[in-house]
């Protein structure tokens, strides 16, 4: 099924043509309004094996991990906790996350190592007495936290799928921590940024996040952190038990107790990381393996793929206001039903069948024939006007090995050094994901994003998130290995990541370093990076109806696109650090 043609000027009707063009025929880029396609550095090429990770660091020990005779899971777990060393924005130990891979014999899985809702969390503990939401209690100090997944996630992935010995993927990060690492211009900035939360957050303590003596940290300083060094010592020497028992379990609780935070010994010891089955799709010629619930990524992406299958982008032209329409009223409604639906499935019924169905998304879909315009949010469905978004951190990192496997991570504090409470002691920081579940029905989170009672507090579980780690097989072999960070914006820099390489044709770097749109329903506004959209383009689409809303850079996308030859090819954000290496 095709839509029907909307009422705007010839040459933008041909977009809705019945045939499908080649995707990389230079039509593309030559339609009406269209974005010339961004210039972006060559993509970085191997032959047998690559990690794309937020830091150079990272990606250098995933690397001489996969060198050495490791495969992408051993790779994934040493990675994981470099980034936790070098990247204390978001890598993390004190966090959670969510793994996606599919290995060289074809089957995939995913492992969920989302943090929980402390036993003594309840549903209105944001609330005072008014029923108000106190502002800042969800997102910061000891109160914002959730039970940490990371460590029981890696130690899991190893059991099931590593090879090399578990401290030898520990070890590097232990160095690093014990040793100390530059810090690049963005690190000494963001932790410069937020020294009046470390401060505030960690009274009675001096988190190493702190410059020495005082002052501001300066690019090239070095970076210890011998605390952490000592956590990792024991998570190598007793894996699980040395995070979730013992030196690191007292330490964390003691943190608890000063604070006023929720986590107790029996969370610690009940957490456990699950494998689910990965969601599956097709988009045009590509299989689509991605992360189920409590993900509302992969729902919604497939329901995106979906609705959008029909239209002939490429034809569209990139970036053009007709593009640029159809991406935006299905992000619209899928933000509209991950509202409604979409929360953790052990704790409620989400109807994720339902979504997937083709008739359903084409339907919802269909009122696009009779507009011609924008549909605004409030007939998608009701709303209200909301306050925009606070941006800040995750990270997603991709892998191939020599074998074929393929790993795709996500993994996050959530907001920018989470809750900002690092654990005296200890030397990590804590998350504050509490807030990504709804602390009342209707009120946003940090991110703009509403939600009722299928993602209501309950104790043990998991908060809802958008995370979105994905991999795309082309052929039976995996094609592209895909995910993001940026809270609601993932899905959609997913999206059109993946829109830029199967529609545009576009090569990884071309793909990542694309500026990029957003409409996530509420509030009703396209986001727009600089550079997404040419000046005419944006007048034809505020007379469709369209509100636009100029903002700086979002997203970290570390993508790995398997050429039809299998040589890979990395693309690496440039808004970050991020490096892709290979060999
Ligand atoms: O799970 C989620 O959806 C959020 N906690 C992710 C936060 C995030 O990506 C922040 N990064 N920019």
């Amino acid at each position: 099924m095709r839509y029907r043609l909307l009422p705007f000027s010839l040459g933008l009707l041909l977009a809705c043509s019945t045939e499908r063009s080649v995707t990389s025929t230079s039509t593309a880029f030559e339609a009406p309004l269209a974005t010339p396609i961004p210039k972006a550095a060559a993509p970085r090429l191997a032959d047998s094996a690559m990690v794309v990770s937020a830091h150079p660091e990272a990606s250098k020990i995933g690397t001489q991990i996969l060198r050495r005779g490791g495969n992408a899971y051993d790779a994934a777990v040493a990675v994981q906790f470099a980034l936790a060393v070098v990247l204390p924005v978001a890598g993390n130990i004190g966090g959670g996350g969510f793994l996606l891979y599919r290995d060289r014999n074809g089957s995939a899985g995913s492992l969920d190592f989302r943090e929980t809702a402390p036993a003594r969390a309840s549903r209105d503990m944001y609330l005072d007495r008014q029923g108000k939401v106190v502002e800042g209690l969800s997102t910061a100090g000891p109160l914002a936290v959730g039970t940490p997944g990371t460590v029981a996630g890696m130690v899991t992935l190893h059991q099931q799928l590593g090879k090399l010995s578990w401290p030898a993927l520990v070890q590097p990060a232990v160095d690093l921590a014990a040793k100390g690492f530059q810090l690049t211009v963005k690190e000494a900035a963001g932790l410069n940024h937020f020294r009046a939360d470390f401060l505030k957050y960690n009274p009675g303590s001096t988190p190493a996040y702190l410059r020495p003596g005082g002052g501001e940290w300066q690019a090239g300083d070095t970076l210890r952190l011998p605390e952490l060094a000592r956590t990792l010592a024991r998570v190598r020497d007793q894996g699980r038990a040395g995070f979730y028992q013992g030196e690191t379990a007292r330490l964390l609780l003691a943190e608890m107790k000063r604070g006023g935070g929720l986590i107790s010994q029996a969370d610690l010891d009940g957490y456990r990381a699950k494998w689910r089955e990965p969601l599956r799709g097709r988009y045009h010629e590509y299989d689509v393996i991605t992360m189920p619930p409590p993900s509302s990524g992969g729902v919604a992406l497939l329901q995106m793929l979906q609705m959008l299958e029909p239209v002939n982008l490429a034809r569209a032209g990139y970036h053009t206001p007709l593009a640029v329409h159809f991406i935006t009223e299905a992000e619209r409604r899928v933000y509209a039903d991950r509202a409604t639906y979409l929360g953790d499935p052990d704790f409620g019924y989400v109807p994720v069948r339902k979504l997937l169905e083709v008739d359903y998304n084409r339907q919802r879909m269909a009122s696009l024939r009779a507009q011609g315009r924008a549909t605004p949010s409030s007939e998608v469905a009701a709303g209200a006007n909301l306050p925009g978004y606070e941006s800040s951190e995750t990270t997603h990192y991709s892998i191939v090995d020599a074998l074929g496997n393929a790993v795709s991570c996500t993994t996050t504090l959530n907001g920018a050094y989470g809750s900002r409470v690092v654990v005296p002691g200890a030397g990590f920081l804590l998350n504050n994901e509490m807030d990504d579940f709804s602390a009342k029905a209707g009120v946003p989170n940090a991110y703009g994003l509403v939600g009722g009672t299928a993602n209501a507090i309950a104790p043990g579980k998991r908060m809802l998130s958008s995370m979105t780690p994905t991999i795309l097989t082309r052929n039976g072999k995996v094609a592209l290995v895909v995910g993001s960070p940026g809270g609601s914006t993932i899905i959609t820099s997913v999206l059109q990541t993946i829109l830029g390489v199967v529609d545009y044709g576009l090569n990884a770097q071309q793909a990542v370093t694309a500026p990029r749109l957003h409409h996530q329903w509420l509030p009703d506004v396209i986001d727009v990076e600089a550079g997404a959209l040419l000046p005419a383009a944006q007048d034809t689409l505020r007379a469709w109806g369209y509100h636009l809303n100029p903002r700086l850079p979002w997203g970290r996308l570390d993508i790995i696109r398997v050429q039809p030859t299998g040589k890979l090819e990395g693309g690496a954000d440039p808004r970050g650090d991020d490096t892709a290496l290979g060999y």
